[in-house]
């Protein structure tokens, strides 16, 4: 039997949850916020995490790979909400939840209720088998824990109302689609040259269109659809560009570690921004053009002279010998300006070719949702009409990013 006081902890640490999802404006729905009340997430949790961590609104790493890095967590509650509010979920639905792990799956049952079925599919046996008992435990046993390869989705259960992957994918496997009924929806973070979204994908006569786009981040997909980005690395492991596009991979970039010996070259542009305010809009912008681009990571310590404006993922323009990466400095205690840094006999105009980008983003793009993106079965995309469209290819689809400005390409 539970102890009570372990049972008044952790209902008190699930309450506070909710509440700042709720004040937070991550839980939007009645049905989404009674399924955070209902469901136990401390029962999930491996165990030694304390229940402080089990009801923060963070995520919690449950399985890492050799390499140390992460092969298995359970989402921060905030994006778990957003993707079940994404999703439309209602009674009685049929959903398919890719990458398992047993809790998302027992908040998608409570939304769907006791009409509707899960199936939650990961390509890990041991987080399957955790699933099933924890599922079991919270008294979940008629929600399903597949183990397999989520590649060819999970035919015996389909269609599905929604499908919500909860793994970083760069493209959109046939089946996904095939198994959506015709009205369904897609919930995926497709990784799109280095940037993740998590996109709201519905049908739109043969392909896809994402009607919401969220900035996400997740362990990336293992099995047939692994794809992981490409690293170059410029000075050891301390400076790192991540390539993900074939156009930047055909780039000999054997010639870019030596422009990091030479002299910095710095271009400061007239847009700024004021502090702790997102601009991933401009990020995404960065990485739609036509021109090489990739993820410059820094470390922090040993190469702290490259001060890149992200020092995990910033979006640099490359060419074969040169590279310009964006930048921000303080100018005082509420304004930050943009710029950018370059390296290598093309870093001037390099870094003129970003300071113009940053320019037409500001006013042109700054203060909408962001791009059109949509997902066309290979060879189906139409071709671009103008510079502002940027085609992605994978092997199962083309990723179509699409700027206009007011609805006109700007
Ligand atoms: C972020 S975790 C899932 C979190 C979970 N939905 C939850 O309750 O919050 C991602 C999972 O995707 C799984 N995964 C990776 N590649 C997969 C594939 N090809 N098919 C199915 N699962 C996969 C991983 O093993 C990992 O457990």
């Amino acid at each position: 039997m539970a102890d009570p006081l372990d049972t008044e902890l952790t209902e008190t640490a699930r309450a506070r949850l909710v509440d700042k999802l709720l004040a937070d404006g991550a839980i939007t729905s009645p049905a989404v916020e009674a399924a955070f009340r209902q469901v136990p997430r401390h029962l999930f949790t491996p165990s030694g995490i304390s229940v402080e961590a089990a009801y923060a609104d963070h995520v919690v790493v449950t399985r890492r790979g050799p390499d140390g890095k992460a092969t298995s967590s359970i989402s921060a509650p905030w994006l778990q909400a957003a993707m079940l509010h994404a999703a439309h979920l209602q009674p009685g639905a049929r959903v398919l939840e890719v990458g398992s792990g047993g809790y998302n799956a027992a908040l998608i049952a409570e939304v769907v209720g006791p009409h509707g079925t899960v199936t939650s599919i990961d390509i890990d046996p041991a987080v399957t088998a955790h699933a099933r008992t924890a599922l079991d435990t919270a008294s979940y046993p008629h929600v399903a824990a597949v183990h397999a390869d989520a590649d060819k989705g999970w035919a015996a259960a389909a269609p599905y109302d929604a499908i919500i992957v909860t793994v970083e994918t760069s493209d959109i496997p046939p089946a996904w689609t095939d198994q959506l009924t015709p009205d369904g929806v897609l919930v995926a973070p497709l990784r799109m040259r280095g940037h993740t979204r998590c996109l709201t994908l519905i049908r739109d006569s043969g392909h896809l269109v994402a009607t919401n786009a969220l900035v996400c981040g997740f362990v990336p997909i293992q099995g047939a659809g692994a794809n992981p980005v490409t690293p170059h690395h410029l000075r050891g492991d301390d400076v790192t560009v991540f390539v993900d596009d074939p156009v930047t991979e055909a780039l000999d970039l054997r010639a870019l570690p030596a422009a990091l010996d030479g002299p910095r070259h710095d271009a400061w542009s007239p847009v700024t921004t004021p502090p702790a305010t997102p601009f991933d809009t401009l990020q995404l912008w960065l990485a739609s053009q036509p021109h090489p681009h990739g993820l410059l990571a820094v470390d922090r310590q040993r190469a702290a002279d490259l001060a890149p404006q992200n020092w995990v993922a910033c979006p640099a323009l490359l060419t074969a010998d040169s590279i310009a990466y964006l930048a921000t400095r303080q100018l005082d205690n509420t304004t930050w300006q943009f710029g950018a840094h370059g390296y290598g006999p093309r870093a001037a105009a390099l870094t003129d070719r970003m300071l113009d980008l940053i320019g037409t983003w500001d006013r042109h793009h700054r203060h909408q949702p962001g791009p059109h993106i949509a997902v066309y079965p290979t060879g189906t995309a139409p071709s671009p009409t103008n510079h502002l469209r940027l085609l992605i290819p994978r092997p199962h689809t083309t990723i179509a990013i699409t700027w206009t400005s007011n609805g006109h390409p700007a």
